[in-house]
């Protein structure tokens, strides 16, 4: 206990390259850093116990926040989920994508550190690469973000490499996530859709599909992701939301072309393009030694829920 973990040498391999690599990686019970359409991923085999206490390790989670299950096919996830008839539909019309559906989970199908106790699952489908790596090793993997725990998520290989090196074996380049932040998470109950965390899937896309209200929670609620401490996604930097100008000691982070921006998440006001940007200009900012971030209000509408979301995260009082 309490060690600090071992040092080891980091690879970083291109994609296109990295497939067997990672499969015999995963095999011998490794985790490797993988790339998603949201966030890199830290993914370990969902089935086996020591490979997800790796991902804690090297993340330094706390043991009671449970891990999504990515699988490539439906079949793979029905083999692990119970899927009531709307959850299918969600599944159907937005797999692969950055959906992630909380599910009741068989029994002994995944390993009980996946799933921190509880006996529901996160189950998603990722694009690319993952999908295809799912599929050649045949079980769902478990991928947290591939970051230190409460840091801000990695949208490049690059990042990923800068938060773990040392601490795991691969990670595997597939280029910048097209989305950029991470999954929209919904739980189905009693027929109507509940959303745990806002994501790189809009409320407005999905209500539009199924025809139905997504229900947030009250303001109050008690957390249900159990992943959603107030705190998290922090930068180095403090943070100043709903900016306006930037005062003294202050770098402006811009919207829709913010006079005296030092970076604009969209300077046409694009607000996929601001998703995309914003783990990567918060890093940026954070590297060139911004001592507070003042950031530009962001419409609530489609992704600037997530957005907004993690900004007030980021802003959150430290522990
Ligand atoms: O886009 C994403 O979702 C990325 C990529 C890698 O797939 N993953 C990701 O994982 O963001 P993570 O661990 O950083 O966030 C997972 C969230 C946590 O807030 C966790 O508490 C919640 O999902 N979660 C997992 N299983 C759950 C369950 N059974 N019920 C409720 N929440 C769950
Ligand atoms: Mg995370």
């Amino acid at each position: 206990m309490g060690a600090p973990a071992q040092s080891l040498p980091t690879r970083i391999l291109p994609a296109e390259e990295a497939m067997d690599e990672a499969v015999r990686l995963l095999a011998s019970g490794e985790p490797v850093a993988v790339p998603t359409e949201t966030v890199y991923g830290l993914a370990a085999d969902a089935t086996n116990g020591d490979a997800l206490a790796r991902i804690f390790e090297a993340k330094n989670r706390p043991r009671f926040n449970p891990l999504i299950a990515h699988v490539s096919s439906m079949a793979m996830a029905e083999r692990v989920g119970v899927f009531d008839p709307l959850s299918r539909q969600l599944a159907e019309r937005f797999w692969p994508g950055p959906l992630t559906l909380v599910v009741a989970v068989r029994e002994n199908t995944l390993h009980p550190l996946c799933l921190a106790g509880l006996s529901t699952v996160g189950l998603r489908m990722p694009q690319g690469f993952t999908r295809e790596l799912i599929e050649r090793f045949g079980r769902p993997l478990a991928a947290p973000s591939a970051n230190p725990s409460g840091a801000l998520s990695p949208t490049t290989a690059k990042a990923a490499y800068d938060g773990l090196q040392g601490r795991i074996p691969l990670v595997v380049d597939g280029g910048p996530g097209t989305v950029g932040v991470e999954s929209t998470i919904l739980k189905v109950e009693e027929g109507a859709i509940r959303l745990l965390r806002p994501g790189g899937l809009s409320v407005e896309e999905i209500e539009s599909a199924v025809g139905l209200p997504v229900q947030r929670a009250a303001p109050n609620a008690a957390i249900e992701a159990p992943g959603m401490m107030l705190s998290h996604y922090a930068p180095n930097a403090a943070m100043r939301l709903d900016a306006t100008e930037a005062r003294a000691n202050e770098t402006l982070l811009g919207f829709a072309g913010t006079p005296g921006a030092a970076l604009d998440l969209s300077p046409s006001g694009d607000l996929r393009e601001a998703a995309r940007n914003l783990f990567s200009f918060l890093k940026k900012l954070d590297a060139e030694g911004a001592s507070t971030i003042a950031v530009a209000p962001i419409p609530m509408a489609g992704l600037g829920e997530a957005i907004n979301d993690r900004l007030a995260r980021a802003a959150a009082p430290r522990h």
